[in-house]
């Protein structure tokens, strides 16, 4: 991978932090600031209805809390060696569904050596990119995700059953996440293919084992 490439990856993973944050935790701390408000309010009136309001607050600070413990566990890059690989998958599988409740999501995933370097959590974050642009753009009600061990290669895919890429010809650096992808497929020595119509999407990534370290 060339310098470029480093910088481009980079940037890419900053944006989408950015925007993890401005989506989950700004969002809900604005909520949380109008809560307060009535909260000022109501004491002035009923303070039954203020202690009510008290009690959503605290709720909903519960609730940012957990998603920045979510956001940071995302960014550390051993959550393998924390949780497990099946786990992780497990706990992205629970993610996507508390968020989007009727999206169906298949699992089938293989045990791979998450020893060797940057592979595995490559791999994690391809999917979890992809899973990004699913529940964005795509308006699917059902997703798969599988990782295979076949023979020394190691074959992803990212499916949905959504509308399908439209033709964007917007400025491309403004869409960060499919070359996120591609860079990072590049940086494994893999292959990708997409395919897109209106039934839905499918990624393929195909890269071989103990790639890229
Ligand atoms: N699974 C998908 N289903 C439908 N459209 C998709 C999907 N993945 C990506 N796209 C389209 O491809 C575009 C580029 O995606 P991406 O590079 O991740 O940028 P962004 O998500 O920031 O728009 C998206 O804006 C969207 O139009
Ligand atoms: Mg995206």
């Amino acid at each position: 991978m060339n310098k470029k490439d480093i910088l481009f990856l980079q940037e890419a993973e900053r944006k989408r932090i950015a925007e993890e944050l401005h989506d989950t935790t700004v969002q809900d701390m604005v909520y949380l600031s109008q809560q307060l408000e009535l909260v000022m309010l109501y004491m002035e009136q009923d303070l039954t209805l203020a202690k009510l309001e008290t009690i959503t607050a605290r709720k909903q600070i519960k609730h940012i809390i957990g998603g920045m413990r979510d956001t940071i566990y995302n960014l550390r890059p051993m959550i393998f060696d924390d949780i497990g690989w099946m786990a992780a998958w497990e706990r992205l599988k629970k993610k996507l569904t508390e968020e989007h409740p009727k999206l169906e999501i298949v699992l089938d995933i293989d045990m791979i050596d998450t020893s060797d370097g940057l592979t595995a959590i490559s791999i994690y974050r391809i999917v979890c990119e992809g899973c990004q642009n699913i529940v964005k753009h795509s308006k699917a009600s059902h997703i798969q995700l599988s990782v295979k061990e076949i023979g020394n290669q190691i074959n992803i895919i990212i499916y949905d059953n959504g509308i399908g890429m439209q033709e964007y010809d917007d400025c491309p650096s403004n869409h960060f996440g499919l070359q996120f992808i591609v860079e990072r497929v590049k940086a494994l020595s893999g292959k990708m293919k997409i395919l897109s119509d209106r039934t839905g999407t499918k990624i393929s990534i195909k890269i071989p084992k103990k790639a890229g370290d």
